[in-house]
């Protein structure tokens, strides 16, 4: 008696039983794994994982700075400390100047397109998607410098400090900040676009004007509350009165 495989009822059960065990085996040892914590390592070390983990942190970017004027220290302590505060999935560490060197030696525009696109497990932005360039480019500044680096961080406002754009640094601002009162006129604030509420506080001029709203003026706190630059804030006040004329 014999199967067209040419065994013995008696051999193909042996080898069926040893398969079964087999599987039961390897479950049993998947499922250990899967339990175990044997596995986390190659999940902490995938850049989806990672990313996915500091989505929140990326989002809730604690810092008193209105968003894109954020310097190279705020944004690594509320973003990229995450990772490079203890060298994570194998960053280099903030302050090691011997993991720092080599990146260093890339130069700072390489490290900047990094930074900027993401490279291997560092995710794009460190994950912070709303970051803008000039404020990742400050970061990995700040970064480098404390690595070692003599890199220029980007001054927040433009090169130089110049004259900011009412258009692009003041509008952040009036979003950020001015648009609690100024959008409903609250507190008998001049309403954003109200030409007749804003052409008796026009005539002293547009620097008078932002000297007196630097100060303060009844219910409006000095810079409305506002606690980054005196250019800043005049943008803020120039993009306001641009559309308020
Ligand atoms: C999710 C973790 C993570 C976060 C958050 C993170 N990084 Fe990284 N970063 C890495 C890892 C990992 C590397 C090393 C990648 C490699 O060399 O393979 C790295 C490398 C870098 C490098 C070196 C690139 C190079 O060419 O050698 C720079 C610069 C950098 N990060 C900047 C930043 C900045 C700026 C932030 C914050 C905005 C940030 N990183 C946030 C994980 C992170
Ligand atoms: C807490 C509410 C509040 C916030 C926030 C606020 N303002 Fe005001 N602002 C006022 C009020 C109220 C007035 C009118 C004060 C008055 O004339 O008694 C005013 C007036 C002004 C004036 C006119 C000053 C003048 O000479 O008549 C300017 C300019 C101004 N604000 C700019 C700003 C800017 C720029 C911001 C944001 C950085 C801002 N404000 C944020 C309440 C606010």
């Amino acid at each position: 008696m014999s199967n067209g495989n040419g065994m013995a009822p008696g051999q193909v059960v042996k080898v069926l039983i040893g398969v079964v065990v087999f599987l039961v085996v390897a479950i049993w040892l998947l499922a250990k794994l899967a339990t175990s914590g044997f596995n986390v390592d190659a999940e902490v070390m995938t850049k989806e994982a990672v990313a996915a983990r500091l989505k929140p942190v990326g989002e809730s970017v604690a810092s008193d700075a209105p968003p894109g004027m954020r310097n190279g220290e705020q944004v690594f302590k509320g973003i990229c400390i995450s990772c490079h505060g203890t060298g994570l999935a194998g960053s280099p560490k903030f302050g090691d100047a011997g993991a720092w060197a080599p990146r260093i030696a890339k130069g700072f525009d390489t490290l900047v397109q990094h930074a900027l696109g993401g490279f291997n497990a560092m995710p794009a932005k460190g994950g912070a998607a709303d970051l803008s360039d000039d404020e990742v480019k400050r970061a990995v500044a700040y970064m480098a410098n404390a690595g070692g680096a003599k890199f220029t961080e980007p001054k927040v406002g433009g090169e130089g400090g110049a004259a900011l754009d009412p258009n692009v640094a003041g509008k952040k601002i009036f979003d950020s900040v001015c648009t609690a009162c100024h959008s409903t006129g609250a507190a008998g604030a001049p309403k954003f676009g109200d030409k007749a509420a804003w052409a008796p506080r026009l005539k002293p001029g547009l620097d008078e004007v932002v000297k007196i709203a630097t100060k303060g003026l009844n219910a409006m706190p000095p810079k409305g509350g506002f606690t980054g630059s005196d250019e800043e804030f005049k943008a803020a006040v120039e993009y306001m009165v641009n559309n308020s004329k």
